[in-house]
């Protein structure tokens, strides 16, 4: 019997509404399964909410709402979303369903019997002023390894480690604000550290895409830390016998996938284990997730499944990060399309944006969406080639007979169409989907080409047989392309195959890709062809970009002050006397700078990336000299350092040498 096969992918926080950045994962990922099902291998395909952790209760607690209300409300939005753009789950669940519930607390007690569980005292950030303890979110403070600011469980603005609790340094509440202390309280570990040879040994071994195994490898050759699986939260997996304790949403949200089997199983009558407790077997399971949770899924999560006696995953897919018009994709900053607000509702197809996530680069690279790339790849590549090859063979078909003409295949289409099944098989079975995607495209480039050349319209006059022997090999092709487009494309590519009369023999999304060699039926009536793709108006990107644009405007607007406030401002000039690095800082510097005291000022910069000490030194700077005292990296700062802000710190300094101390009104 032939291997079985589950794909899973990253599931999304149900704490927000959908963008296309979640899209680069999602989009390929159902590629992969579509074409996985045209080589009729057997294939679950599963993802679902995720429900718990900080950012949840968090949102939650700030909308008034319960964090199940809103849960439910982004579950049911993330459900409507992938179906709008046919990414089609077995299993779309929630890891707040009693069943995740169920599997996590089988784990940890697995884990617990197994001796990898251990308790703890550790210091933990406490807010006096809010009177409970601040698990991850809750905190923020500085990275102890770059100096960024950082949240309680990631440096997500600097260097991107996974923060355990009580790293984190100069800890405020994200509450209220105030500075946090650390207290000693007791957490259930995960000895991470006794997994090191057999991670070392299991990324050897693991499929997927390079970045994800190399990135693995480089951690696990540092030291690997025990991990806090425990949080002071009420709103998760309670921990086996204590109530006052969740499990981290790290733990139990992996062990969604293996729930989501579960379920979409018991409802199929089959057996779950077969997919998840038997090492060795006959299943390979696949995650696909974003580059950014890499260290999630290439080391946590492994070494939870040995440790549990679960099967590992034969491979980790992980795509590369999104850009906005060239930004660092930001919700906050307005850098974000949003699928349903900034797509689907302004009336754009779901294809055209699945073709664009998968073409546009390969799967692990930078993504850069632009409404004018987007425009550009929808007119010259589906409008010009594809839209314009299957049109214009299907006018000529309908009109001139109607059905599909008799006439001899082509050896050379037969070729032609063979190696691009071909190269797009492989391509999509490595992950390459732009590589896929582009052997499809050169088969309608071939296309355009045979049709040009064979010139049908003349030989319609002059040689009947020769034209309808021309275009039954064009619709050959158009055959083929819709099959070769389905997993890409499905919604077009079976409009073309219902306009080529195929639908009653069979669905596109059943028809094997082996099915691009049978010829197309001569006789076979055509459907009125319409046009699948349409030119996207100059006019309608303009409208596009501007929305963008608003939003980020939007994002960067100030409320407005009065001079009275403008004036608390002590801004003044200072000329540095001194500069030198931070020790294990890769950001900051410290500078000494006079600005006219008795005593040159100590202020911590982040500008170490952008500038040489040795540079600094007897250049003039605009300083806030009356920016509240704060301790970075260890390291005492008295004011703050002005710049702007494109791609690094570019420094401000006055059009000509001042009195150092000037004042800047
Ligand atoms: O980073 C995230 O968006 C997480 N919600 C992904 C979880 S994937 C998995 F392991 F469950
Ligand atoms: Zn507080």
């Amino acid at each position: 019997m032939s291997r079985k096969t589950l794909v899973t992918c990253g599931l999304p926080y149900a704490n927000g509404p959908a963008h296309i950045g979640h899209l680069r994962t999602y989009i390929p990922a159902d590629i992969f399964v579509r074409s996985l099902r045209k080589q009729g291998r057997d294939t679950v395909f599963v993802c679902g909410s995720d429900a718990h952790g900080t950012p949840i209760v968090i949102n939650a607690e700030e909308l008034g709402i319960t964090p199940s209300e809103l849960v439910e409300k982004y579950h049911d939005h993330f459900d409507q979303v992938f179906k709008s753009l046919d990414i089609i789950f077995d299993e779309f669940g929630s890891t707040e369903s009693q069943t995740n519930h169920n599997r996590t607390i089988d784990i940890v007690n697995r884990l617990i019997d197994n001796d990898h569980v251990f308790l703890k005292s550790i210091e933990l950030a406490y807010c006096p002023t809010c009177g409970r303890f601040l698990p991850d979110r809750y905190v923020e403070g500085t990275c102890p390894d770059c100096g960024a600011t950082a949240r309680g469980d990631e440096c997500d603005q600097g260097c991107g480690k996974h923060l355990e609790p009580g790293e984190i340094l100069e800890p405020v509440c994200k509450i209220c604000r105030s500075k946090a202390e650390y207290r000693v309280q007791e957490h259930f570990f995960f000895r991470l550290s006794d997994f090191k040879d057999f991670l070392s040994d299991h990324l050897d071994k693991l499929e997927g895409t390079l970045n994800a195994r190399n990135y693995a490898l480089g951690w696990i050759n540092n030291e690997l830390n025990d991990w806090c699986i425990t949080r002071n939260l009420e709103w998760g997996v309670r921990f086996p016998d204590h109530e006052e304790l969740v499990v981290y949403v790290w733990v139990d949200a992996p062990i969604g996938y293996i729930s989501f089997t579960e379920d979409w199983a018991n409802r199929h009558g089959i057996d779950w284990k077969e997919y998840w407790m038997n090492p060795g077997g006959d299943t390979d399971i696949i995650h696909f997730i974003g580059g950014d949770i890499i260290y999630h899924h290439c080391i946590f999560w492994p070494a939870m499944l040995k440790g549990a006696g679960y099967t590992l995953p034969r491979a980790v897919v992980a795509s590369g990060m999104v850009k906005i018009g060239d930004k660092t994709f930001s919700k906050s900053r307005g850098y974000v399309v949003w699928v349903n607000d900034d797509y689907l509702d302004k009336g754009f197809h779901p294809d055209l944006l699945r073709y664009y996530l998968a073409s546009y680069t390969s799967h692990t690279k930078e993504l850069n969406f632009s409404w004018k790339i987007f425009q550009e790849k929808v007119n010259n590549e589906l409008v010009g080639t594809l839209g314009n090859f299957i049109y214009r063979t299907s006018l000529f078909a309908y009109k001139n007979f109607g059905a599909v003409p008799d006439g001899e295949i082509d050896p050379e289409v037969v070729k032609t169409i063979e190696d691009a099944k071909n190269s797009v098989i492989e391509s999509f079975n490595e992950y390459e989907f732009k590589k896929g995607i582009d052997a499809a495209m050169s088969l309608a480039s071939f296309g355009n080409s045979y049709f040009q050349s064979n010139e049908p319209w003349k030989s319609i006059k002059t040689d009947a047989p020769g034209a309808k022997k021309t275009i039954r090999n064009c619709l050959h092709i158009v055959k083929a392309l819709a099959i070769l487009f389905e997993p890409a494309m499905p919604k077009l590519a079976s409009e073309a195959w219902r306009q080529l009369g195929m639908e009653s023999d069979s669905e596109l999304s059943n028809t094997p890709y082996d099915e691009v060699t049978v010829e197309i039926k001569a006789g076979q009536t055509l459907l009125k062809p319409s046009m699948l793709f349409t030119k996207i108006e100059d006019s309608k990107i303009a409208e596009m970009e501007r929305s963008l644009d608003d939003r980020v405007l939007m994002a960067t607007k100030k409320k407005h002050v009065s001079f009275e406030e403008f004036s608390e401002l002590d801004i003044r000039i200072g000329t540095i006397v001194q500069a030198e690095p931070i020790k294990k800082s890769k950001k900051l510097l410290k500078l000494m700078v006079d600005l006219g005291e008795t005593k040159a000022r100590q202020i911590v910069a982040g500008i170490a990336e952008t500038h040489n000490p040795d540079d600094l030194v007897g250049r003039q700077v605009a300083v806030l000299a009356n920016m509240k005292p704060a301790k970075l990296f260890g390291v005492e700062s008295r004011g703050m350092i002005l710049a702007a802000d494109h791609d690094g710190a570019i420094l401000l300094s006055p059009e000509r040498k001042v009195r150092a101390g000037t004042c800047v009104r």
